[in-house]
């Protein structure tokens, strides 16, 4: 079985591929700054985009790189081509980029990343997420917490639409790109199954929830307040407030069968998500027992 080397592993996508890599037997080095404990086929492993001195040894013995780069800085694309030189054992690179990148201006930060990726000498792959549902109740800066302590879902969308994906469905993607040997050379685009307005998504996650949840439609400016109130760098709010340029421009709109096609298995909807994560578990007992991450306590009154 080959090694593969997940970089974000404790964030929203890397470490649902590792888990996901592991249940299959793929033994999995998972990289970041806060590496924790091992577990069964899973070894974490110091990394750090900004201390090279980190690389070397993380990436050691991976047969395989499953890379998503960062966002925020200008180097990201040069970032990538020194990690993937210091790997020269890695025959197979994958890369988590975002749906519309290869539309984008060959200039675009993200454009650049995917291209390096491209130009590495290796094998790769390009898995092109649309926005993650997992934002809404694991992402406290992009959603999760305007959602759980405000019941807002802040979005200056209008009524365009996204067809928001289920972590889950990326990881699987990511499964079968790595562990097949095969997709050398692609680009997939992974989305849900239907582009849902903001107001359908808050309507759904109400519904799931029993509790009200609306979605706020701010002009643009109100909205990069509001992320600037995350405390993340201005770099971070910046990005995120193109996405919203782009989610005006119907980027994120168009549905694929891509998770289809390469898991086999139709993508999970809102619906299916909503359900799990933001129904109220009708008591602790059963939280326990069912162990889905409910991020609303239950409604005891
Ligand atoms: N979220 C979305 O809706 C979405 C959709 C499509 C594409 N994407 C792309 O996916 C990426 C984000 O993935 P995600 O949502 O899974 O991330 P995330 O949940 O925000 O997690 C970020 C990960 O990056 C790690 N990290 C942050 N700074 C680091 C550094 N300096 N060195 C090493 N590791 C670092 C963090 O680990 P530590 O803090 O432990 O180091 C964490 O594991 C972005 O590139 C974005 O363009 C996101």
């Amino acid at each position: 079985m080959k090694t593969v080397w997940v970089e974000g592993a404790t964030g929203k996508a890397g470490k649902r591929v590792a888990a996901a890599l592991a249940a299959v037997g793929f033994p999995v080095r998972a990289a970041s700054r806060h590496p924790g404990s091992p577990t069964a086929g899973i070894t974490p492993v110091r990394f750090d985009w900004a201390d090279e001195s980190t690389w070397t040894d993380s990436v050691a013995g991976a047969d395989a790189l499953f890379l998503k780069g960062l966002d925020t800085l200008d180097d990201a694309a040069s970032l990538i081509t020194r990690l993937i030189a210091v790997a020269p054992q890695a025959g197979h690179v994958v890369l988590m980029s975002a749906l519309g990148v290869d539309k984008a201006p060959a200039t675009a930060p993200r454009a650049r990343v995917e291209h390096a990726v491209r130009e590495s000498g290796r094998n790769w792959t390009i898995l092109r997420p649309n926005w993650l549902m997992q934002n809404f109740d694991e992402d406290d800066a992009v959603y999760a917490r305007a959602i759980r302590d405000d019941g807002e879902l802040y979005a200056g969308s209008g009524d365009h639409r996204a067809s928001f994906v289920d972590t889950r469905d990326v990881a699987d993607a990511a499964v079968a790109v790595l562990t097949t040997g095969s997709h050398h050379g692609r680009g997939y685009d992974l989305t849900g199954p239907r582009a849902l307005t903001f107001a359908e998504v808050a309507g759904t996650l109400a519904g799931a929830s029993g509790r009200p949840i609306s979605h706020v439609d701010a002009d643009l400016e109100t909205h990069r307040a509001h992320f600037a109130r995350s405390g993340r760098p201005d770099a971070w709010v910046e990005h995120m407030m193109d996405l919203f340029v782009h989610v005006r421009a119907d980027v994120f709109a168009p549905v694929t069968d891509d998770v289809q096609w390469l898991t086999g298995h139709a993508p999970r909807s809102l619906d299916d998500y909503a359900r799990e994560v933001f129904a109220p578990a009708p008591d602790d007992d059963a939280r326990v027992l069912t162990g889905l991450p409910q991020i609303f306590s239950p409604i005891t009154s």
